[in-house]
């Protein structure tokens, strides 16, 4: 049987990000990743984009690769738990979950605390290798696999090391964030239209502004309010949005926001694992 470093399982949009990102960033080659996707239309549009092998089930899948990555929705692992600890061979698979809401103590209870497994949490932007994603791991997990997985999901942006217990924490700050900057954009953007602006023209400037605000914030520091002022002179016109923003309280209204967002987290990982 041929052998893969990667075998995916479920190849929809997040895997097509991750397979693309490893192959355009030549971490690995596509002989070295192999998939099974139960939707036969999806298995062979990825075939032909990646040049990857469709393999015909999840237990190919498990006996033929390294490192198995689930990529399918979490309301898809019940009816893949059997087969997922049927297959898995502690000696030679490492387990990689993309999955919303499911802590590594579920897989460790299905499979054994002896499973190597990492918890990973991508967000939209990976789509385009712009993203970042938080990893966690279990106690068995040693350096060659944090290694490996660090610069798999390095291919598709940046990457960060956390305890499990801030994954929820992760959602509010990354997974749902993306968001929360959309809407802020939408905002700007219908503020300038209405001032007589072409959206083109708009959306180029804000789109702009928010990207190069972004890599700042990584190459020069989060001393935030030091940037702020360094954009905001005295008498100037970004003091008076800044006056105006903390007037209406717009920190309370972030904080506001993330609590749900972290609320609704917690909600549903708790219906997520109460069904399994
Ligand atoms: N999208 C995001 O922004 C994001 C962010 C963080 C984490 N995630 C996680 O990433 C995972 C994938 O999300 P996605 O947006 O890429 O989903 P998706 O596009 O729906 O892809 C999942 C694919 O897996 C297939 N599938 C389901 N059960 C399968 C099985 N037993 N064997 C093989 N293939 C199977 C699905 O086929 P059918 O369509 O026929 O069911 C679908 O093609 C989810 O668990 C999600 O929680 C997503």
């Amino acid at each position: 049987m041929k052998k893969f470093k990667l075998g995916i399982i479920g190849m929809g949009n997040m895997a097509s990000a991750i397979a693309g990102g490893v192959i355009n960033s030549f971490f690995l080659k596509n002989e070295d990743i192999c998939f099974y996707e139960k939707d036969a239309r999806k298995a062979q549009r990825a075939s032909l984009s990646f040049k990857i092998e469709s393999l015909s089930d999840i237990k190919e899948v498990f006996l033929s690769s390294k490192f198995v990555l689930l990529a399918f929705k979490p309301q898809n692992l019940k009816d893949n738990s059997k087969l997922l600890s049927k297959y898995f061979d502690t000696d030679k698979n490492i387990l990689l979950s993309i999955l919303a809401g499911i802590p590594i103590k579920y897989f460790e209870e299905l499979i054994s605390k002896e499973a190597k497994i990492l918890r990973i949490m991508p967000n939209a932007p990976v789509l385009i290798s712009k993203g970042v994603s938080a990893i966690s791991f279990n106690s068995t997990t040693g350096n060659p696999e944090k290694d490996f997985v660090t610069k798999m999901f390095g291919c598709i942006g940046k990457t960060v090391i956390i305890d499990e217990k801030f994954q929820n924490l992760v959602i509010a700050l990354s997974g749902s964030s993306p968001a929360y900057f959309y809407l802020i954009c939408k905002y700007m953007v219908e503020f300038a239209i209405k001032k007589g602006i072409d959206r083109e023209i708009a959306k180029e400037l804000v789109a702009g502004s928010i990207i190069g605000s972004g890599e700042m914030i990584y190459n020069i520091g989060d001393d935030f309010d030091e940037m702020i002022n360094k954009v905001a002179s005295k008498g100037g016109t970004t003091e008076k949005a800044i006056e105006s923003f903390k007037k209406n309280n717009l920190q309370k209204i972030i904080a506001d926001a993330m609590d749900v967002t972290l609320k609704r987290a917690y909600e549903m990982e708790e219906s997520i694992n109460k069904n399994f």
